[in-house]
């Protein structure tokens, strides 16, 4: 990887993807090879909207190259309550750290701070925009269990809101993808997403409301939170509320090989009679977070080194 910051995976190419994977698996084989590798850095940690995996992930994973993390804890308790700009708050936090982690409820917060920093910054989620390193794991566990080209895979629930949904459309583009899209009208992928997924060669895509109309043809189901905080409008939100639920005469239809992934924090849209099925991937899909983000960390602290 040749980048100073990862903040869209529109700017991931598939050898970068794959880099990141590859490095991945071989940290996951035998992460005590690793456990040293970083052991003076220090990964700065800015949460500006709640997290638990991907804050503790990011923080398991530098831990686990040997190194530490400082956390700016919530913002009641740090200096955004006194009215200090992003900008500063980056530009302080980046005297203390060799990278940067940061989530905010804003689209393109990432992108805005990481113009004031050396540093790299790791975009963990931009408001309705995109959340590259989510990605990563999300590519790694299909990898993993159904593999990543001639692959269908369905996308399913809040695709206007939802950042992981944006990223992991664009990344798949790199691949031999056909992408069904299945949420209610009102939560349909954005037209410019839409519209820069047609453009891509390799990728084709349709728009559902109904999952039955495609279920049978799926290896991969990816579903996902109505993500409540981001409707201007509560009342909206009720009228979507629970409109897709996955249990398993649902799954009457779909493959024996169906995987079904899942970002979480769910709240009602996978049954948990589904946890114990050979679907359910959805666990193993967090837990991969920890190696991919440090073979991440890896290659971004490294400077690129483990290009080529
Ligand atoms: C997602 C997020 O924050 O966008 N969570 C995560 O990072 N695993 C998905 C969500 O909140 O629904």
């Amino acid at each position: 990887m040749r980048h100073d910051h990862l903040i869209t995976s529109k700017q991931l190419s598939r050898a970068d993807i794959e880099t990141v994977l590859d490095r991945a698996a071989e940290i996951a084989d035998d992460p005590a090879a690793v456990a040293d590798r970083h052991a003076n850095a220090v990964l700065g940690l800015l949460f500006f909207e709640p997290s638990t995996r991907t804050k503790m992930s990011f923080e398991t994973a530098m831990k686990r190259l040997g190194g530490s993390v400082v956390d700016m804890g919530s913002v009641e308790s740090s200096s955004v309550k006194k009215g200090e700009t992003l900008a500063d708050t980056v530009r302080v936090i980046e005297g203390y750290a060799d990278a940067l982690v940061l989530r905010h409820p804003k689209q393109g917060a990432a992108a805005m701070a990481s113009e004031f920093v050396d540093v790299p910054l790791l975009n963990a989620g931009d408001g309705a925009g995109h959340h590259p390193t989510q990605t990563m794991l999300d590519l790694y566990t299909i990898r993993e269990n159904a593999g990543l080209d001639d692959l269908t895979i369905g996308i399913m629930g809040d695709l206007k809101y939802g950042r992981t949904v944006h990223s992991l459309a664009y990344a798949l583009t790199n691949f031999d993808t056909r992408q069904h899209f299945i949420s209610p009208e009102s939560l349909q992928l954005p037209r410019e997403v839409v519209y820069d997924l047609h453009q891509q060669d390799d990728t084709q895509i349709r728009e559902h409301e109904a999952l039955e109309s495609v279920l049978s043809s799926l290896d991969v189901l990816y579903v996902t939170r109505i993500q409540r905080e981001r409707f201007p409008d509560e009342n909206e939100y009720q009228k979507v509320a629970g409109e897709y639920q996955i249990d398993l005469e649902t799954l009457e239809e779909a493959s024996d090989e169906l995987t079904i992934m899942h970002p979480l924090p769910r709240v009602d849209e996978i049954a948990p009679e589904i946890d114990e099925t050979e679907h359910a991937a959805y666990f193993e899909q967090a837990h991969n977070g920890v190696p991919v983000r440090m073979a991440l960390l890896d290659l971004l602290l490294a400077g690129g080194e483990a290009d080529e």
